[in-house]
């Protein structure tokens, strides 16, 4: 059995079988085809953060897979606090077939994990954002005929959970990742020696100034400047990330063919410009779709390994 907390736990091939399921799933779905693969099954979703993109693409994968979803939001508090991490994941066993869990602690899903007989999905937590990232793979290889294999990506604002998933995903499909930060918001020493030791075909770099950065962007990409439970730091925040906003002047700085990419939700005003969100060159809202096709290819690689149809 699998769990699904990290892109560090996937290689490149499955990566690229997840993706390619993914397609065949959306150009399945587009033509109203929507197989029963995972009919009597139910996912159990655990949520200490809010969320509209996770939690919806989530139900509406198992939806269109002949499932059924249970929805439990921690409005108790973070989970553990209730009851320990392991009886909550020793009774969910009994239930489900598989679970997603977004939480504050990384750790939490880890333990959640090491208790659990089925599979568990990371769907956010301060460390990473794998769900999120295996739709805007997607979503770039659909942009790109010739793939995302040589692309650069170009990560403007916080290194945060999307972005260190991101990287991880950018490195081991061969693309290249431009993290343009301020200093005390770039990967730490640990992300890059995880980078360089699973990534080996992967390019990561820091740099500091935007505009130097987006000059050989194939997609510039942003996420919020303050994260979920990181409110008490917004000022700050926004002191620090001022000259990070992704605005007219930086997409002119960027090669013209060049696509914006965004996790949502979005502080307009804040680390993007509206005119850019929904703009010519932002593909935000397709990407936000992928998240449902995404997923339901991770939900049948999880539940059914890959000699399914
Ligand atoms: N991008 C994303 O995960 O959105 P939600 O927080 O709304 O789930
Ligand atoms: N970095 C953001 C992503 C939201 C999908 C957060 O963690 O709040």
């Amino acid at each position: 059995m699998r769990h699904f907390l990290s892109l560090i736990d996937l290689t490149t091939e499955e990566l690229t079988y997840l993706l390619e399921e993914a397609a065949r799933l959306k150009a399945d779905a587009q033509r109203g085809i929507r197989p029963p693969l995972l009919a009597g099954r139910v996912l159990g979703m655990i949520f200490e953060k809010p969320s509209l993109r996770t939690r919806a693409s989530f139900e509406a994968a198992m939806a269109h897979l002949g499932g059924a979803s249970i929805f439990l939001s921690a409005s108790d508090g973070p989970i553990g606090q209730r009851e320990s991490v392991a009886d909550f994941a020793r009774t969910l066993n009994h239930y489900v077939d598989a679970v997603v869990l977004r939480t504050y602690r990384h750790a939490t899903i880890e333990e959640f994990a090491s208790y659990a007989t089925v599979p568990v999905i990371n769907g956010l937590s301060d460390l990473c954002h794998p769900c999120q990232v295996l739709g805007d793979l997607l979503t770039i290889q659909e942009h790109f005929e010739d793939g995302i294999r040589g692309k650069t990506l170009v990560f403007v604002g916080d290194g945060n959970n999307v972005a260190r998933s991101l990287a991880l995903g950018c490195g081991k499909l061969g693309a290249r990742f431009v993290l343009a930060a301020p200093e005390g918001y770039r990967f730490d020493a640990a992300f890059e020696q995880t980078f360089r030791r699973v990534c080996s075909k992967g390019e990561l770099i820091q740099n500091g100034v935007p505009s130097h950065a987006v000059g050989q962007a194939d997609i510039i990409y942003t996420d919020v400047w303050t994260s979920m439970g990181q409110e008490a730091e917004s000022e700050l925040r926004r002191a620090k990330f001022a000259s990070f906003q992704v605005n007219a002047q930086l997409l002119a700085q960027a090669p013209p063919q060049v696509r914006v990419m965004h996790c949502l939700p979005a502080h307009r005003g804040e680390e993007i410009t509206s005119d850019v969100l929904d703009g010519p060159r932002s593909i935000v809202f397709e990407q936000a779709g992928n998240r449902l096709h995404a997923q339901k290819a991770l939900l049948k690689w999880l539940m059914l390994g890959t000699n399914h149809a």
